[in-house]
């Protein structure tokens, strides 16, 4: 048993309600704080001395200085599992070609499918389990990984076993996703709807058998599949057994209804969503997932998250970290710049990386500081939690605990 403290703050991120608009003092702070862990769960939580007496055979992981801490980010939106680079088409973008005419030009997504279908499980796995560990070092202790640079049977199942292998390697929990529908492959001789068929009846039993992922997702674009065609695929994979979520409004809207009607779990993107879908999707439960690192990495809006906020919906950033629209992977730098833009309360950025996001990924264990979850803490060298956002990122997490162990 461990004891690890003090932290003159420590936020729990407890008792915050999953919807709607937060203000910072909801949030539950714990002067001179400290965690009592035991084999990676939190046994106790509360002020430091006062468990020092109550735990006395507990080893003392003490903190020198003034220490804020948090629970572990949650990442719920990567595509980290890529080969190549994709600095051309940024600079294409910077002399004024748009993210899609650069795809009809034949770079984009397209372009990293070529190189990572080149690439072998072994060389992915090495790459995934880099940038988790970068991730890591940053205060991200769970992350989801997404495929869909491979976009055949073989190539899709080859990723995600890029991913399952860099997860079993990696301290940070990796989550995979099967992103098979990320867009119409270049050399499939034959159209979406049949594609699709090919991934429901070829892919996804397989993934399922090998439990290589219990999520399916699709972008859902003018340059990637209709809704129509969506609906009956994801439909398909509900009925499968798979939790489902979409890229959507990412360009264009309509997504919001076909996210409701389905009841997706996480709608992601939602750059270009109007005040008809925030109110469409305010009726319902989907969860609206953010991503300003794509809008950072295109030079685009951000999605509205103030006005989703408002509307009494949920709010989850992720870094959405790709080589194509969002290069940047730093989830809380990306954070950072989306609350001072869109006016989020800090309470409401900080529930969007952890309670808020844990439940994006269904993942109840973590997300907050309280007895029974796992010990995925960070810690930033400072005496006011507010140090942390004002520095844009620049302050970045000194320590890191994943499950109970220093990570740095
Ligand atoms: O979430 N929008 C679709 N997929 C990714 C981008 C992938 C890429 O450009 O390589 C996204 O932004
Ligand atoms: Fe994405």
């Amino acid at each position: 048993m461990t004891l690890t403290g003090p932290f003159k703050q420590l936020l729990t991120m407890d008792h915050l309600p999953e919807k709607g608009p937060l203000s910072d003092d909801q949030l539950e702070i714990i002067p001179d704080g400290g965690i009592v862990h035991h084999e990676g769960k939190i046994i106790a939580i509360g002020n430091f001395n006062e468990l020092k007496d109550l735990h006395s055979l507990a080893l003392v992981d003490w903190l020198e200085g003034d220490y804020v801490g948090l629970p572990g980010m949650i990442d719920v939106h990567t595509h980290i599992c890529w080969a190549g680079s994709r600095a051309n088409d940024y600079a294409l973008r910077l002399s004024g070609k748009s993210y899609l005419e650069i795809a009809t030009m034949g770079g984009g997504i397209w372009d990293t499918v070529q190189k990572t279908r080149e690439a072998t499980v072994e060389e992915l796995a090495d790459a995934v389990e880099q940038r988790a560990y970068r991730l890591l070092k940053l205060g991200v202790t769970t992350l989801e990984v997404k495929s869909g640079y491979g976009l055949s049977v073989e190539q899709e199942l080859k990723i995600l076993e890029a991913i399952a292998l860099a997860g079993s390697r990696s301290m940070a929990d990796l989550v995979p996703t099967c992103l098979a529908a990320h867009i119409l492959p270049k050399d499939f001789n034959g159209n979406e709807r049949q594609y699709l068929e090919l991934i429901i009846e070829k892919l996804l039993p397989e993934v399922m058998i090998r439990k290589l992922a219990s999520r399916v997702d699709i972008f859902v674009e003018k340059s990637a599949f209709s809704i129509h065609a969506a609906k009956r695929y994801l439909s398909q994979a509900k009925n499968m057994g798979f939790e489902i979520v979409l890229h959507g409004d990412q360009f264009s809207t309509g997504t919001a209804t076909l996210a409701n009607e389905l009841q997706v779990h996480s709608i992601d993107h939602l750059e270009a969503a109007n005040d008809q879908e925030i109110q469409i999707l305010a009726k319902g439960n989907v969860i609206p997932v953010v991503l300003p690192g794509a809008s950072i990495g295109l030079g685009e809006s951000f999605a509205p998250a103030r006005k989703l906020l408002d509307s009494g919906t949920s709010l989850v950033i992720a870094s959405d970290w790709n080589p194509g629209s969002a290069p940047m992977g730093n989830l809380l730098t990306e954070a950072a710049i989306l609350g001072a833009s869109e006016k989020l309360t800090m309470a409401e950025v900080w529930a969007a990386l952890t309670c808020r996001a844990a439940r994006a990924l269904n993942s109840g264990d973590r997300g907050s500081l309280k007895q029974g979850n796992i010990a995925d803490i960070i810690a930033f060298k400072t005496n006011d939690y507010k140090e942390i956002l004002y520095q844009q990122g620049q302050l970045r997490a000194g320590m890191v605990w994943k499950k109970g162990e220093i990570v740095k």
